[in-house]
C-alpha cells in the first residue's frame, strides 16, 4: 500500500470503528496530519473523555493512553505502539512514592501527568506543564512533594518561595539534552528571535527563556506574539503545526538532539493495524483507576 492508500484506509476505518484519532504535538508529521485532534497530553485525554466516539486511538506514549482510560473507562483506548513508554514517567514507581510519603507524612503530593496510573493513584493532585504553578499555589499545605520531574518541580518552587518543595529526581532525557551552548549559538545566529522553552528543560535553560510554557502554550505564544522568529525549546515534533499555522514566521530548533524516540515510534502502519485489530488496548485496574481519577479531578477543579 502507498502512504496515501494507508491514510485513506485509516480514515475509512475510523468511520467504520467509530474511532477518534488523537495525536500528541510530538508525533511524526504524517501522524499529526491524519489525526482528528492534535494537542498536549492532558488536552487529548479530555477530548477522549468528552467525545461520543467509542474507540480512542491515542498516538502518544503509554501514560497518555492511560490517562484517557482513567477518564473514559467505558471506551476502548488503543495505543498503536504498546512499547511507546516515557522514560521520565518510568523514573518513579508507586512503591517509591509510598516510601517518600512515609518520610514526609505532612506533605501534599503533586504529580505531573507524565506518570503511570499507579503513581497518580498514590498522589493527592495532578498537574500539567500549563497549570503546575496554579495547582501548587491552590494547595493549603506548606510542604509539597513534586513528582517525578525535578525540572518542573524546581520551576514550581521558583514561583512559590513560601512553600517547602521536595522534588523527585526524575527528568525528561529529551529536554535534558538541550544545552546552554545550544541556546547561546542559536541566539548568536538569530539575535532577533524570541526563545520559548518547555518547563521540562533544565533550570539553566529556563533562565535564558523569554517565555516558559507547555506545548499548547507555544502555539498560543507564536500566534499572538509580534515577533517573527522563535527559538523552540522542546521536542521537534511541535514544529509541524507551528510552521503550518504561522507560515509567515520562522521557527528554529536549537539542537538536533531534541527528538523523543518514544514519541516517534508510532507510524501509519501501526495505526492501521490498531484500527484493524482493536489492539493494543490500554486498561487500568478499577481500584487504581478510581484513585488516579481523584487526583486528576482535583487538578481539573483548579481554576486556570
Ligand atoms: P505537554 O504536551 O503536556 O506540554 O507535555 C510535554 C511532554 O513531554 C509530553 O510527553
Ligand atoms: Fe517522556 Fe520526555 Fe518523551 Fe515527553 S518528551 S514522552 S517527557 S521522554
Amino acid at each position: 500500500m502507498t502512504e496515501q492508500e494507508i491514510k485513506k484506509e485509516i480514515r475509512r476505518l475510523c468511520d467504520e470503528r467509530d474511532a477518534l484519532l488523537l495525536a500528541h504535538n510530538y508525533q511524526r508529521d504524517e501522524v499529526q496530519e491524519i489525526a482528528d485532534i492534535t494537542g498536549d497530553s492532558l488536552g487529548l485525554s479530555m477530548e477522549a473523555a468528552n467525545t461520543d466516539k467509542q474507540v480512542i486511538v491515542f498516538c502518544g506514549v503509554h501514560f497518555m493512553a492511560e490517562s484517557a482510560a482513567i477518564l473514559a473507562p467505558q471506551k476502548t483506548v488503543l495505543l498503536p505502539r504498546a512499547d511507546s513508554g516515557c522514560p521520565m514517567a518510568d523514573m518513579v514507581t508507586a512503591e517509591g512514592l509510598r516510601d517518600l510519603k512515609r518520610q514526609h507524612p505532612d506533605a501534599t503530593v503533586v504529580t505531573y501527568v507524565n506518570s503511570s496510573a499507579a503513581v497518580k493513584a498514590e498522589s493527592d493532585i495532578c498537574c500539567t506543564s500549563s497549570n503546575a504553578v496554579n495547582v501548587a499555589r491552590s494547595l493549603e499545605t506548606k510542604k509539597l512533594l513534586l513528582v517525578p520531574d525535578r525540572n518542573l518541580g524546581r520551576y514550581i518552587a521558583s514561583h512559590l518561595p513560601d512553600k517547602e518543595c521536595i522534588c523527585w529526581e526524575g527528568y525528561c532525557p529529551t529536554h535534558d539534552r538541550l544545552k546552554v551552548a545550544d541556546i547561546e549559538q542559536a541566539r548568536a545566529d538569530h539575535p532577533d528571535a524570541l526563545f520559548m522553552a518547555h518547563p521540562e528543560c533544565t533550570p539553566e535553560i529556563l533562565e535564558l527563556a523569554d517565555h516558559i510554557c507547555s506545548t499548547s502554550g507555544m502555539y498560543e505564544y507564536a500566534r499572538s506574539s509580534e515577533a517573527r522568529k522563535f527559538i523552540v525549546g522542546t521536542e521537534m515534533g511541535i514544529l509541524y503545526r507551528l510552521r503550518k499555522e504561522n507560515p509567515d514566521k520562522e521557527f528554529i530548533l536549537p539542537s538536533q538532539a531534541l527528538i523523543c524516540p518514544n514519541m516517534k515510534l508510532t507510524n501509519l502502519e501501526d495505526i492501521l493495524r490498531a484500527l484493524q485489530t482493536l489492539e493494543p488496548r490500554i486498561t487500568v485496574a478499577e481500584e487504581v483507576r478510581v484513585r488516579a481519577k481523584m487526583a486528576l479531578d482535583r487538578m481539573l477543579a483548579v481554576p486556570r
